[in-house]
């Protein structure tokens, strides 16, 4: 099973109604959840920024060059003007759910402020996939959880990700191929 149909599966099998997806890039995963389950609000957050895509990483970024983090999604590197493309196309298909979609164009970091505490379902990661990046967005998102929601998501094989996920959600989490979750206590 597919990364997206096990985040599709999971939040139909509990019942989720609010939740939020951290790294969108096409939307195809965010698409997914809102044909498929029964979400009544799913906030989209991504930056559609290049220099949030590529940079010099510090560590060593799996299956990317050494010293470099490149998110292209087995695509062409999409540079600023291609980003603007993309994010605008997500806006415009999010828009077809009314109130059930909100895009915020942001960091994840940035976006967390503007979801209180204890209101969401599910969080889904699939932002930037290094370390410090991974470990900061899922110490801010995790409070925004309510006591039985969701926090997963994808990278589970990059070496950062493994370290921030295991660091942040301890030994109560599973994880089925690089897809990786916990409910929270
Ligand atoms: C792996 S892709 C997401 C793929 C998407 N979830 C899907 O299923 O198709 C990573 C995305 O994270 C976004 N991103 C980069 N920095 C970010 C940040 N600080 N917060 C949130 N998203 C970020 C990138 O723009 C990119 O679209």
């Amino acid at each position: 099973m597919s990364d997206r149909d096990l985040a599709v599966s999971l939040v139909r099998a509990y019942g989720f109604r609010q939740g939020a997806e951290l790294g969108v890039w096409r939307g195809a995963r965010a698409w997914a959840l809102l044909e498929q389950t029964g979400l009544d609000g799913l906030l989209l957050v991504d930056p559609w920024e290049e220099r949030f895509n590529r940079f010099p990483a510090v560590g060593t970024p799996d299956r990317m060059p050494a010293g470099l983090y490149d998110c292209t999604m087995g695509e062409p590197h999409q540079d600023q003007a291609a980003l603007e493309v993309m994010a605008k196309a997500v806006e415009r298909r999010a828009a077809e759910y009314g109130t059930r979609c909100r895009v915020l164009r942001m960091t994840a970091l940035d976006a967390a402020s503007l979801s209180a505490d204890g209101s969401l379902d599910v969080v889904i990661w699939d932002a930037v996939h290094l370390y410090q990046l991974c470990r900061d967005d899922l110490l801010a998102w995790k409070p925004k959880l309510r006591a039985g929601g969701m926090l997963c998501g994808d990278g589970y094989e990059s070496a950062g990700v493994r370290q921030a996920v295991d660091e942040v959600l301890g030994r109560e989490k599973w994880v089925q191929g690089g897809f990786w979750g916990t409910i929270l206590p």
